[in-house]
């Protein structure tokens, strides 16, 4: 099965639509309010350029070595008497599990695109209780939108690398950079400014307990796509010519960037209009909103705007995240793109289903286990053991299980030797130490 080649930036920004998603301008904003701020952010910043990088050269490399999908890969790679680490491929599947809360999350942002056009609420309460009725009462509202996002994603996917994935992350990337953009230089002259400054980057050590250090390392990977094989997928179709390590660097500088770029933005908005930085998963859908109205016309506007850019932002994540299963289908069964696709959507889309109606007051308890809703065991899941122990997995084939002498040979012709050092130390020792002590505090966090 021949793999179609991106070209050069076509495949920049593809990663980096890949990792530029929700996780940059919905999560990252409001846990780092959840989290305290300013040392949360710090964690997370060390994590991304001592580990996240690391993980994604690795991952980058397993990809444009291999040329196949996932399993294909690292059955490829691995030694003859090593060829379980196919196994490890299956990773990709993972992208499915996230999909499932993802497209939900796409979907709210969809509905939001169309109920702004009409009024920006103007207090909190108004506000709480649009989210709020849309996520417990409003189950056919969500499943059409989910159904629409859907649609959307998976079509992208069926047209495939060059004439789906290129095109629309050349088209939505650079669309999404200039609104965040924007958005960041009206911010500024703004009095919130300064605030949101010290609230991001002055660490406030107090605040920062073991959960907060396991959910900076568990988002670090989720923001920069790592872990589950969407990024390899992508490599797969590097152009023979590009350099791995200087992707995978502008990649994660843009990823970073925007992230911060949107938490200025939000807290910007948020502390001009003095909005306390602790609201949850709603932050962006509840306070935004309100701290908007007050600025009229312009203020649709800016929320017109930003949820455009964050359903942008959204599209091209989640395309990544289906792309991996289809590439496997495709490479496995020899089937057509458009089977593979179908498949593979039907998977999320019906256990996103049952994600959604998790958080409605009618259906809740039946999709609930031990009281939790499904929606958060599957986003908990991901962020705290599936990421981390595909990371660990794809660390450890980088760092030794594919032969030395075929590593540096790929990679110490782009960094030089002392980097190349560097970089192979990471990889078998800090990432996985890190994942490791990742953890098991977790499973002090969980209590287990
Ligand atoms: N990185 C994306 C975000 O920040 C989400 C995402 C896309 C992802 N592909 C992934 C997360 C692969 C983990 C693994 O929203």
């Amino acid at each position: 099965m021949k793999i179609a080649q991106f070209s050069r930036t076509g495949f920049i920004m593809a990663a980096a639509g890949s990792a530029v998603g929700l996780g940059n301008i919905w999560k990252f904003p409001y846990m780092t309010g959840e989290y305290g701020g300013g040392a949360f952010v710090l964690v997370y910043l060390i994590t991304i350029f001592f580990v996240g990088f690391s993980v994604m050269v690795a991952e980058m490399l397993i990809g444009a070595l291999g040329r196949r999908d996932t399993v294909g890969s690292f059955e490829r790679l691995a030694p003859p008497d090593k060829k379980g680490w196919k196994y490890a491929g299956f990773m990709g599947f993972n992208g499915l599990i996230i999909m499932t809360f993802y497209s939900i999350v796409i979907g709210w942002i969809f509905y939001y695109l169309f109920k702004l056009l009409e009024t920006l609420p103007d207090s909190t309460d108004a506000a709480k209780k649009t989210f709020d009725n849309l996520v417990t009462n409003e189950a056919g509202i969500q499943i059409f939108w989910h159904t629409v996002a859907t649609l959307i994603v998976t079509y992208i996917v069926y047209r495939g690398i060059k004439r789906g994935i290129e095109k629309i992350n050349l088209i939505l990337m650079p669309a999404l950079m200039v609104i965040l953009f924007g958005m960041l230089v009206y911010a500024f002259n703004l009095e919130g400014f300064s605030k949101a400054f010290s609230f991001m980057f002055e660490p406030d050590w107090s605040r920062l307990d073991s959960e907060a250090i396991v959910r900076a390392i568990g988002h670090s990977f989720f923001t920069l796509s790592l872990g589950m094989g969407a990024i390899m997928t992508y490599a797969a179709s590097l152009p023979k010519n590009a350099s791995i390590t200087k992707t995978a660097l502008i990649v994660t500088l843009m990823d970073t960037l925007i992230a911060l770029v949107a938490g200025l933005v939000i807290y910007t908005f948020l502390f001009q209009e003095g909005s306390p930085p602790t609201q949850g998963p709603g932050l962006v859908f509840i306070s935004l909103p309100v701290v908007l109205s007050n600025l009229g016309y312009l203020g649709t506007f800016l929320a017109l705007l930003f949820f455009l850019a964050l359903s942008f932002a959204g599209l091209t994540s989640a395309i990544s995240l289906v792309e991996p299963v289809v590439q496997y289908f495709i490479d496995k069964f020899d089937t057509t793109r458009l089977k593979a696709v179908f498949t593979a959507g039907l998977l999320y889309y019906i256990v996103g289903i049952g994600a959604l109606l998790s958080y409605t007051n009618r259906w809740g308890e039946v999709f609930s286990i031990g009281g939790k809703p499904l929606f958060d065991i599957l986003e908990y899941t991901t962020d705290s053991i599936l990421l981390p122990v595909g990371g660990l997995l794809i660390a450890i084939f980088a760092g030794y299980i594919l032969q030395k002498e075929r590593v540096r040979a790929a990679l110490e012709h782009e960094m030089g030797k002392t980097f190349f050092n560097l970089w192979y130390f990471s990889i078998r020792y800090v990432a996985p130490i890190a994942l490791v002590f990742m953890m098991l505090n977790l499973m002090g966090v969980l209590k287990i």
